[in-house]
């Protein structure tokens, strides 16, 4: 069985689990006063948080699959961010049936979210990879980047990783 099907056939348990992590993320990370706290909180509901990271206000994972969410290590995540693991909804129509997924999102070593972005399903963000404020991230990012916007598309290679190249 793959981790996704795991998570799939944890059906009613897994519902009552995640409204419970959604009423802990949702009070906790707009009300813990330092970043330490907020990482503690997003490790209890279940996020795979690495060392040295700074996750600001409001940071928001998705808490129906919070475990498929994997931050490394100096991340920042700054305020008002949302990750998405998962598209489905439980209305019974042409559309949810067509939309149904859950996909893993990888957040590596040394990235930077700006503020009031969103994460949607199946991406990585690159190490040392920089996201504007405000950008709607749709696809994997590259690594020493910046990229940016809605949909978030690269605007320049950092300067840091040219001078590591000459
Ligand atoms: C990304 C950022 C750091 C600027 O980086 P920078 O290297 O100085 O980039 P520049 O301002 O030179 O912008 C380069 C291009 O990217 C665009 N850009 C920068 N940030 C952008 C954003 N958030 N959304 C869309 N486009 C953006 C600029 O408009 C510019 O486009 P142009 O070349 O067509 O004029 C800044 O815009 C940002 O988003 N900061 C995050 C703020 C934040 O989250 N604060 C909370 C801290 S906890």
């Amino acid at each position: 069985m793959t981790q996704l099907q795991f998570f799939r056939n944890r059906s009613a348990g897994r519902l009552v689990v995640a409204a419970f992590r959604r009423y802990a993320m949702t009070f906790g990370m707009a009300i813990l006063p330092f970043s330490i706290l907020r990482v503690l909180l997003l490790r209890f509901c279940g996020v795979l948080v690495g060392n040295g990271c700074y996750i600001g206000f409001n940071v928001i994972c998705d808490t129906n699959y919070a475990e498929l969410i994997k931050i490394g290590d100096n991340v920042t995540i700054s305020h008002d961010t949302v990750i998405y693991v998962h598209t489905a909804s439980p209305v019974d129509s042409p559309l949810s049936k067509l939309y149904n997924q859950i996909r893993p999102v990888t957040i590596e070593n040394g990235a930077w979210i700006g503020a009031g972005c969103i994460v949607l399903p199946g991406v990585t963000i690159a190490k040392d990879c920089m996201v504007g404020a405000g950008s709607v991230v749709a696809s994997s990012t590259l690594p020493s980047c910046l990229f940016a916007g809605n949909p978030c598309k690269m605007i320049k290679v950092l300067s840091f990783a040219l001078h590591q190249n000459s």
